[in-house]
């Protein structure tokens, strides 16, 4: 009976192996009826094998990834594990090194999460109830596509250097950079910076949203933040306390005034604290709400402000990445015309003119540009200007503005003559 519970036995000479999903498939197939495993609960491998008991070595990469993300996304950590091991078995055939990525896979498998912070089982910090998660936890937080001026983008890049040259820094004597505050309007990335620095520098990003927790857990505020500040310092990470003005703004509301102080001690204290294998980064969308004390603090204070012309256009071009079409000339163009937008102003009006053209069958430019023009205030020169750009670099007949706009040609071509006659 033990022989029989290998797939190796029961495979007729001459067959390839497939490894262990046959093992689970063809388990008791020849044992009497009654004697058979319970197949109404198969193990999950069997039943990821039964479309076609086939090896990644035929399927390959896609049906592995596949696979992998479907048992990950049941957060069934034993079967990801069981997975892993069918890969180190089983290497897809688009994989050129099958030593390396063994290797790869084996190292994976052997990473111990609960070695720094621990992401589940109750380790989150909850409000008073016990239900709600106080802070949210990205083990792998996504950056991508961040694009600042310039001066910011080096204070972020010295800081994610800084932990690279840990030990050089230690031995002169000079620290890290502990604690940052990022400031600036709404949408021009501070919460989007905060996860670019937590995936550069490899850590976990735990965020703490103070608005929320503020507003609705006044009274016990306090030792909810208490709480995550301790949940951050139980392994390496990037802690964002976003929305961070929250705990200035309500100063004015007396019935407050102690809660928040309290708050603002808790924080104080521990900005003075914070222990350097961690990086505590706060985000505010209104610096001067804060106590100048609170500032002070600080190790660095990063200002993120609105996005020049060349920011504009980069994060326009990274939006356009990846899309089928991208004239260089309208995103151009419309860089040049978004003055006073934020980066998420632009996400938001890229995303939009992607489901107009794929709802109306156009394309992409051709919904930026008729956005962009739409949104000009009526009659203004700002707005001629815009239509002659769009004739003249772009080549629109003025029919075809006139459509987009809205208004009618003769108005199109009145401003354009306009335009011609003040330049
Ligand atoms: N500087 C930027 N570079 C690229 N994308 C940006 C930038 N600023 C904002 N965005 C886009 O807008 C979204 C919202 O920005 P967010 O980081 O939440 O802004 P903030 O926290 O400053 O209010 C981001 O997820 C991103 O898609
Ligand atoms: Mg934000």
């Amino acid at each position: 009976m033990e022989g029989r519970l290998t797939g190796e036995r029961l495979r007729p000479t001459g067959q390839p192996s497939h490894g262990a999903e046959l093992a689970v498939l063809r388990i008791g197939d020849d044992l009497p009826r009654d004697q058979r495993p319970d197949r109404r609960h198969p193990p999950m491998l069997a039943s990821m094998a039964t479309r076609g008991s086939r090896t990644y070595q035929s399927t390959g990469l896609t049906a592995a990834v596949v696979d992998l993300i479907r048992v990950g996304s049941t957060g069934h950590g034993a079967g990801v594990r069981q997975l892993a091991a069918r890969l180190l078995r089983d290497v897809p055939r688009e994989v050129a090194d099958a030593e390396g990525f063994r290797r790869a896979v084996h190292e994976a498998m052997s990473v111990r999460p609960s070695a720094g912070l621990r992401f589940a089982g109750g380790a989150i910090p909850t409000d008073t109830e016990g239900t709600h998660p106080l802070a949210d936890v990205e083990p792998l937080p996504d950056g991508e596509g961040l694009v600042l001026e310039p001066d910011a983008q080096t204070e972020l890049d010295e800081m994610v250097a800084e932990r690279r040259h840990a030990t050089e820094l230690a031995r002169a004597g000079a620290g890290m950079t502990r604690t940052v505050l990022l400031s600036g309007p709404p949408g021009v990335g501070k919460t989007l910076a905060a996860r670019w620095l937590a995936q550069s520098v490899g850590l976990p990003l735990v965020t703490l949203d103070l608005a929320s927790v503020v507003s609705s857990y006044l009274g016990t505020s306090g030792r909810n933040i208490r709480s995550v500040l301790d949940y951050a310092k139980t392994g390496e990470c990037v802690l964002l306390l976003d929305e961070f003005d929250a705990i200035a703004k309500r100063r004015d509301d007396d019935a407050d005034i102690g809660e928040l102080k309290r708050i603002v001690n808790v924080i104080l204290v521990e900005l003075d604290r914070w222990p350097d294998t961690s990086l505590l980064v706060a985000a505010t969308n209104h610096p001067q709400l804060l106590d100048p004390a609170v500032g002070r603090r600080f190790d660095r204070i990063v200002e993120l402000g609105l996005p020049g012309r060349e920011v504009r256009r980069a994060i326009l071009d990274h939006l356009a990445h990846g899309a089928s079409t991208s004239e260089p000339a309208v995103l151009d163009l419309v860089a040049d015309v978004t003055n006073g937008s934020t980066g998420s102003d632009l996400t938001r009006l890229w995303s939009g003119a992607l489901r107009r053209a794929v709802l109306h069958d156009t394309t992409v430019e051709e919904e930026l540009l008729t956005q962009v023009m739409r949104s000009q205030p009526e009659a203004s020169s700002e707005r001629d200007e815009l239509w002659a750009a769009v004739h003249l670099r772009l080549g629109w007949s003025h029919r075809r503005i006139a459509e987009r706009a809205g208004v009618s040609h003769p108005t199109v071509g009145a401003a354009i003559r306009r335009v011609e006659a003040r330049a």
